[in-house]
């Protein structure tokens, strides 16, 4: 069975095509012209992903060795997302699916991020704690199956790739911040400044917003507005702000291993491209005695192969849409269900 897998939420036009559940081609296109603006410019989105989506689709096509006519599944992500981009991938998918006579699944990109562990050779094991970071997204999950999914906690305000992101503009480094936040912290001290892990009273909760508060207001205190910040300066703050930042998600995950009992630990979403965060989840995972699957790192940002294989796991669960499809389908009532343990 050849599934296409079509990816445009937000700044990464993605086609990939698993192919007898061999991934065959995942092509990624990103448009980093949007570091000139600060941020996701939405309709400078949309157009650009208009114009690369079918070049990337002959591309994929001619790598799987595949004709159009091969394809007998189309996935395409739904939501969420920038509405403007995701029609385009969605609209190009869709008029695929009706031309071809072909199936076709929409898929939720949380969903495509929950599930990209199984793109690696090692896959996780039923059940399994999935912890989702992303620009939008900050979610622990108990999966107990493809279609059975609890959530423990998410952020109640934002996510953990935008407090990246916001630190990292309050740093003057620009757009996107994680990568950026990074690499400075590698040359500063995490132990210079004491920025605070929000403790919630809903125990597996999140919070980052008085974490990007904390730095706004280290810098006001310590510098006239206008004056210049140290380079070492910028490094120990990000190594300090990415310490409380990265501690804050380890906690929850430990929290959770308490009281669930899971076969694997999976971290998932572009903020999963961090390497303190890989190592702080696979230590956690090491002293509980449980697998970790963290996907490679063309895994871990926006991509087409999550979305082809979380689409072909509705699929073969059975899961039918039609055209009129609207955003967030997948698994209507039962997505987040409280009834996963
Ligand atoms: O999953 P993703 O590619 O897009 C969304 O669905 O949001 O995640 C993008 C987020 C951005 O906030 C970016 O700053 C963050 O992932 N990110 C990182 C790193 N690489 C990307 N955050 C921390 N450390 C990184 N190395
Ligand atoms: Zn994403």
């Amino acid at each position: 069975m050849n599934v296409l897998g079509i990816e445009s939420s937000c700044d990464e036009t993605s086609v990939a095509i698993i192919s007898n559940d061999v991934l065959t081609a995942n092509l990624i296109s990103s448009q980093d012209f949007h570091a000139d603006y600060g941020g996701v410019v939405p309709e400078l989105s949309s157009r650009a992903h208009l114009q690369i989506v079918k070049p990337l689709l002959d591309q994929a096509l001619k790598k799987s060795n595949l004709k159009l006519s091969d394809i007998d599944l189309i996935t395409a992500t739904s939501g969420p997302g920038l509405i403007g981009a995701l029609l385009v991938g969605l609209t190009f998918a869709k008029g695929l699916s009706f031309s071809l006579n072909k199936p076709f699944i929409a898929v939720n990109h949380i969903e495509g991020h929950i599930f990209s562990g199984f793109l690696m050779k090692e896959k996780p094991e039923f059940p399994f704690l999935a912890l989702v970071v992303s620009g939008g997204h900050t979610l622990l999950l108990y999966i107990k199956s493809f279609t059975e999914i609890l959530q423990l906690g998410t952020t109640v305000d934002d996510a953990a790739g935008e407090a990246f992101d916001k630190v990292s503009k309050m740093l003057g480094f620009g757009y996107p911040g994680g990568p950026k936040i990074q690499a400075a912290a590698e040359k500063g001290d995490e132990n210079k400044i004491s920025f605070p892990i929000a403790v919630l009273k809903d125990e597996y909760n999140f919070s980052y917003s008085g974490l990007k508060t904390a730095v706004l207001r280290f810098i006001q205190k310590n510098f006239n507005d206008g004056e210049e910040i140290s380079e070492q300066m910028k490094n120990d703050m990000s190594a300090s702000f990415q310490k409380a930042a990265v501690d804050a998600l380890i906690l929850n995950c430990e929290k959770a291993l308490k009281n669930y009992d899971v076969n694997s630990i999976s971290l998932v979403g572009g903020v999963a491209a961090n390497k303190k965060l890989r190592k702080g989840i696979t230590k956690l995972a090491e002293d509980h005695n449980k697998k970790v699957v963290i996907p490679a790192f063309e895994f871990c940002g926006d991509n087409a192969a999550m979305i082809a294989l979380r689409g072909k796991t509705l699929y073969d669960a059975g899961i039918r849409n039609d055209l009129s499809t609207k955003p967030y389908p997948s698994l209507g009532e039962n997505y987040f269900s409280k009834s996963g343990k």
